[in-house]
């Protein structure tokens, strides 16, 4: 009995040191390290919402906690930002709240009948419980966790008057919401799945200060802090988490040395299709010059901090040409600065969304029933977000990969000296480029050379071409042909795997831009990526 016992003891103890290796984080200027190593950690996330009125992570109703969090690990994601509401933590009427009784709240006896299908051990359990088990789930599989505090109320987020907007709203106590941290960061001590809690998610409203801003995020960073001083704290922006652009005036002094990331959303939300479809360039130049304002350049200022860019994403049917355009836009940018992201969102549906059971989610990794990606495409072509391209300590980059973002594959030369779009992993290293310099490859005395209206781009010994960066979006590659005209690179239509070089669209032989232009630019863009040997 005793040795069995011991034995027993024995596995279960290899078992949890195999699977759930603790990890803290630290920051070192603006990166996220892993504190014992001093090696950069880069958060590669999917949000999972768990903060509406039931208070379950979606899907629970749908599929098994071990099949989502296997997907999520096997889609490629590294981290989950898994969402939370207040209330739950602070009021005793959904503390105690078991699964059950929070479903029939609302109603909800299909959702019921499918948790006591796939999950049916959460039934009977307390909504805190199960929050706790799949996060222990998320752990078995490697994903590190990011709890977002959404909400105070559980609800879907977010608008101007929904009353959680900002500190002093209809639900967002102050006192409370310091409560609710606490009890999250005291819940997850030790747990070796949280790395990090971010403060509170896209504060909005009339009520939105700066002096309460600076005043409660300490307040709450110096909470969760004191309460556990291993996990990082995720301080997010005003209006919708899309401004911090403040700081480069008052930093966030608060004398917690290497915890302090910020956080940031980018949404095409707002811009119509007919705008980007008429202006792709001017438009991907206007949206990375304001993101560059507000909140990318964090990461390049005197006092650089990490920056977790906790939510994009796009209508992943592929319908909505604005999202299409501005993630191409997006990718190029966050690619050259190589933050960490979460991609709004995992889930494929929610069990219940503003007033109604069973809601799509177009913008999901998921499929409606969770049993596919949506669009298996879009999740590949994150592959360079995914990559750690830059190494925490070095200054400069060592070469640059060159990215398709349309494609979201990255340049490899070929065996016949051709130029192909492929896996980012294995993509060809270029030697720093100066803007209508020639493109060489690195460690060798090949050059990129443009090929004529519609002909294989290759690279040659013959090191003639020049290549500048043309259009407002400034992600377009053009260089002269032996007649003096340009021609730019251009992912081949045909095949989507070879690169060619054509005129270059929605800009002039003199090379000025189209005030407006019918043609979409976005397969000639080319993006070079800073990168570190490993
Ligand atoms: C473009 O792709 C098509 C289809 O594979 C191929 O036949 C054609 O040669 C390619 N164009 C160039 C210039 O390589």
């Amino acid at each position: 009995m005793a040795t069995k016992a011991i034995i027993g003891l024995l596995f279960v103890f290899l078992q949890f040191a195999t699977i759930c290796e603790a990890i803290t984080l630290s920051t070192n200027s603006r990166w996220i390290i892993d504190q014992g190593t001093g090696k950069r950690v880069k958060l590669t996330c999917a949000n999972w919402a768990a903060h509406m009125e039931p208070m379950l992570p979606e899907g629970l109703e749908k599929k098994p906690v071990s099949y989502i969090a296997s997907q999520i690990a096997k889609l490629g994601f590294n981290c989950v930002r898994l969402t939370w509401a207040t209330y739950m933590f602070t009021r005793p009427e959904y503390v105690n709240l078991k699964v059950s009784e929070s479903l029939d709240r609302y109603s909800l006896a299909a959702a019921k009948a499918g948790i006591g299908k796939n999950n049916a051990q959460f039934l009977e359990m307390s909504v805190i419980d199960v929050q706790k088990a799949v996060v222990g789930e998320l752990g078995k599989n490697n994903l590190m966790v990011v709890l977002d505090n959404t909400v105070s109320m559980p609800t879907w987020c977010c608008s101007d008057d929904d009353g959680n907007g900002f500190w002093g709203d209809k639900y967002f106590a102050v006192d409370e919401w310091l409560q609710g941290l606490t009890a999250v960061a005291r819940a997850y001590k030790g747990n070796p799945a949280v790395v990090a809690m971010s403060l509170r998610n896209e504060l909005r409203g009339k009520g939105q200060n700066l002096l309460d801003w600076y005043r409660y995020m300490k307040a709450g960073a110096q909470t969760v802090h004191t309460e556990n001083p291993d996990f990082l704290i995720v301080v997010s922006g005003t209006s919708y988490d899309s401004d911090l652009s403040f700081l480069k005036l008052t930093d966030f002094e608060i004398g917690i040395n290497n915890k302090i990331v910020f956080e940031a959303h980018w949404y095409t939300f707002g811009t119509g299709a007919d705008k980007w479809e008429a202006q792709t360039n001017n438009l991907c130049a206007d949206f990375t010059k304001t993101a560059q304002r507000n909140y990318l350049f964090l990461t390049s200022q005197y006092h650089a901090y990490p920056l977790f860019l906790s939510e994009f994403g796009i209508d992943q049917r592929g319908t909505n040409e604005a999202d299409n355009r501005y993630i191409s836009c997006l990718l190029a940018a966050v690619a050259e600065i190589d933050i960490d992201w979460a991609l709004w969102a995992f889930q494929g549906s929610y069990i219940f969304r503003e007033g109604k059971p069973d809601v799509d989610e177009a913008y999901g990794v998921m499929n409606f029933n969770w049993d596919a990606p949506r669009n298996p495409g879009f999740v590949d072509r994150l592959q360079i977000l995914r990559q750690t391209n830059q190494v925490a300590d070095s200054k400069n980059p060592s070469y640059y990969i060159m990215l398709h973002p349309q494609s979201g594959q990255c340049v490899q030369i070929g065996n016949t000296n051709n130029v192909l779009l492929a896996n980012c992993k294995t993509a060809s290293r270029w030697d720093q480029h100066e803007d209508g310099g020639l493109m060489k490859l690195s460690g060798s005395s090949l050059c990129l050379a443009v090929a004529g209206d519609g002909g294989a781009a290759s690279v040659s010994g013959n090191c003639r071409s020049k290549w500048k960066y043309v259009s407002s979006s400034g992600l377009q590659l053009a260089a002269q042909d032996g007649m003096g005209k340009y021609f730019c690179l251009e992912m081949n239509g045909s095949d989507h795997s070879t690169v060619i070089t054509k005129k270059c669209l929605c800009v002039g032989d003199d090379l000025r831009d189209f005030s407006t232009c019918a043609d979409n630019p976005e397969v000639q863009w080319f993006k070079l990526v800073p990168a570190n040997e490993p």
